[in-house]
């Protein structure tokens, strides 16, 4: 067992996830950060900000990519509340965007040549479904699961529910601008 976090985990992964600090529901978001625990436990590395966000991409941490993403979500979503009086919940946003890869926690390790590479588990299964059996393990309802497993764009079914319809464009600007421009 590594992951002996001194305190509690919430207060572990309020450290490099503010969000988690945003959920309003403490039993949430305990299982939010029990997700993360399962994850780290499963990989190579020693701790949450050690995890990378893409093959070849060391330079980028899955955690910066989390934050921004949520970060963005909701100011988009209060942009477009604002101008076209669409509600949407924030607290389904803070946690699907906490949990929506953090199977990348898993997918990416260190090869014998030094070079970042997908783990067997991502070349095995697809990206989404590890997040969403460890979610319902801890709880977590359909609702949830459905927008994990379709936020990816190697899924065929498409996301319907609004928060995750939103999320999927901030994902996707946030990855295809790391991938083009974050500096190494
Ligand atoms: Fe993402």
């Amino acid at each position: 067992m590594k992951n002996t976090h001194e305190g509690s985990r919430v207060e572990y992964y309020k450290q490099y996830l503010p969000a988690v600090a945003m959920i309003e529901d403490p039993a949430k978001a305990e299982a939010v950060c029990a997700v993360w625990d399962t994850m780290l436990e499963m990989s190579p590395w020693k701790g949450v900000e050690e995890a990378k966000f893409k093959e070849g991409y060391d330079h980028v941490s899955l955690i910066s990519h989390v934050n921004s993403t949520i970060e963005a979500a909701l100011s988009v979503s209060r942009i477009i509340r604002k101008h076209h009086q669409i509600d949407f919940d924030e607290q389904k946003i803070i946690i699907f965007g906490l949990l929506h890869d953090v199977d990348k926690v898993i997918e990416y390790a260190y090869d014998e040549t030094g070079a970042l590479v997908k783990s067997e588990v991502a070349q095995k299964i697809q990206h989404g479904v590890m997040s969403a059996i460890v979610a319902h393990e801890n709880g977590f309802d359909m609702d949830m699961l459905h927008m994990i497993l379709t936020h990816t764009t190697d899924s065929k079914l498409r996301p319907v529910i609004k928060e995750a319809i939103l999320f999927g464009y901030v994902d996707l600007c946030d990855w295809d601008l790391t991938c083009r421009y974050a500096e190494p």
